[in-house]
Order: structure tokens, then sequence, then C-alpha cells
């Protein structure tokens, strides 16, 4: 690969955390600063990709020469996603979506009342899997490569290998976010990569930036060649 090996390639990248909204001043988020996909964001734009970056709730301003899409909810994240992929070469999906919601959001703020009330919580799309389930069914899947991570305290390579094939990766990056200097917040990631092979590498301690750029090469490595009509 050259200099610029993601050239005319046009890359999707989610970053940051979805908010579940309780009522208009209460949600329900999670740790996720947006800076894995922010580095991603930036080590795409460097190797020449048109980047477009849809951030959750994030703790900083997007990197500028990439398109960036604010969303709130995973609902929204989901959209913004899924009506991009026929216009997209790779997806990285380093967002760290809700798996649920909360079944109704109220109008206006819950006023203190009882002493427990409950919050029912239902199932929010998967958008890594309804993307593998998009590239797979047959019309413009386009070559789309897919790359995934797995946030996981435990089993690690089990649970990043199970999701990998069940969302019908091409990449997944394993992150023990129980590791110190690893997942969300901080400025460095321990992540391993698979791919449908297996193991592909386990990276040491390093900046989230100099993991994005190692992410970069292992992408361009394995796409396919423009108009190979894959
Ligand atoms: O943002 P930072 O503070 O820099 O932290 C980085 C990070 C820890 C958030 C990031 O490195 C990371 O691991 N992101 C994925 C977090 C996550 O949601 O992992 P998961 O194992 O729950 O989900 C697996 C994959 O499915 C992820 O690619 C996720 O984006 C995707 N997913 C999950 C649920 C859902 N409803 N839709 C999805 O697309």
């Amino acid at each position: 690969a050259g200099p610029r090996p993601l050239a005319g390639r046009s890359v999707l990248i989610t970053a940051g955390g979805t908010v579940e909204r309780i009522d208009p001043v209460r949600y329900i988020s999670n740790d996720s600063s947006g800076k894995m996909g922010f580095a991603l964001a930036e080590a795409a734009r460097a190797s020449g990709a048109d980047v477009t970056l849809i951030c959750g709730r994030t703790d900083s301003a997007a990197p500028s020469g990439v398109k960036a899409i604010k969303v709130n909810s995973a609902v929204e994240m989901y959209e913004a996603v899924m009506e991009r992929l026929p216009q997209t070469d790779v997806v990285i999906k380093a967002a760290a979506v809700a798996d649920y919601r909360p079944k109704e959001t109220a109008d206006h703020k819950i006023k203190k009342s009882a002493e427990t009330i409950s919050l029912e919580l239902i199932r929010n799309p998967d958008i890594l899997q309804s993307i593998g389930e998009w590239k797979s069914g047959n019309k413009g899947s386009n070559g789309l490569f897919v790359v995934g991570f797995a946030a996981e305290t435990t089993d690690v390579e089990r649970h990043a290998v199970d999701k990998l094939n069940r969302k019908k990766c091409d990449l997944m990056i394993a992150n023990d976010v129980s590791r110190e200097g690893a997942g969300f917040g901080s400025d460095t990631n321990i992540v391993s990569v698979y791919d449908t092979r297996g193991l592909v590498e386990n990276m040491p301690q390093m900046s989230k930036r100099e993991v994005a750029n190692r992410i970069m090469e292992l992408i361009a490595q394995r796409l396919p060649m423009k108009g190979s009509g894959v």
C-alpha cells in the first residue's frame, strides 16, 4: 500500500455513546468519550479516505476534514448508518450503542412520587448485525468491508470471535475494557484483532491514534481492488 492507501474509498465510522431519553432532562448512556472513533476518523482521513463520522454523545469536538453527523439515540444512529451503506466501502463501528432504551420517553420531567419506580426497557436495533445482514443480502452489497468492536470484561476472545461470526464482520477489534489503559475514556487502548480465520494480532498498549493507524493498515491490506466487481 502507498502512503494514501485508502484514497478514493469512502469510510463510515461511528463514535461515542448513544443517548436513550427517559424524560427531557434524564437519559441512559455510557462512558464512551468518542476518542477511539475520532482517532479512527483522523487515521482514515490521513490514509486518503473520504470520511463520514456518525457521532453520539462525545467529550470533545469531531476532528476536522471529516463529515461529522450528530445523532442521539441508537435508533437515530441506525438510520444514519443504514441509509449511507450503498455509498460506503468500509464501515467501522467504534460507537458504544445502548442495547436497550426506555419503552416510553416522558414528555415532561418525571416527578418524584413513590418510593420505588420501574423503568421498562426494550431492545434497540443491533446496527452492526443489520449491516452484516445488509451485506450478505444480495443487492448493492458493493463489497462493503465491515469492522466491529467488542467491548468485553470476561472471555474476551470467545465473545469477540462469536460477535465476528454472528454479526458477519470482516474484522473484529476486541477490547478488554477491564484493563488499565484500555477502553472507555482513556487516551490509550489495548486491543486484539480477529478476522474470519482467527487471531490477526495482539497489540500492546498504544495511543488510540496508533491503534487506529494500525487498524487502517490491516483494512487497506484486505480491501478488494476498487472496480474488481466483488
Ligand atoms: O469512545 P472511547 O472512550 O474512546 O472508548 C472506546 C470504546 C471502548 C467505546 C471502543 O473501543 C469500543 O470498544 N466500542 C464498542 C463498544 C460496544 O458497544 O461494544 P459491544 O461489544 O457492546 O458491541 C459490539 C459491536 O456491536 C460494536 O461494534 C457496537 O458498535 C455494535 N453494536 C452494539 C449494540 C447495538 N445495538 N448496535 C451495534 O451496532
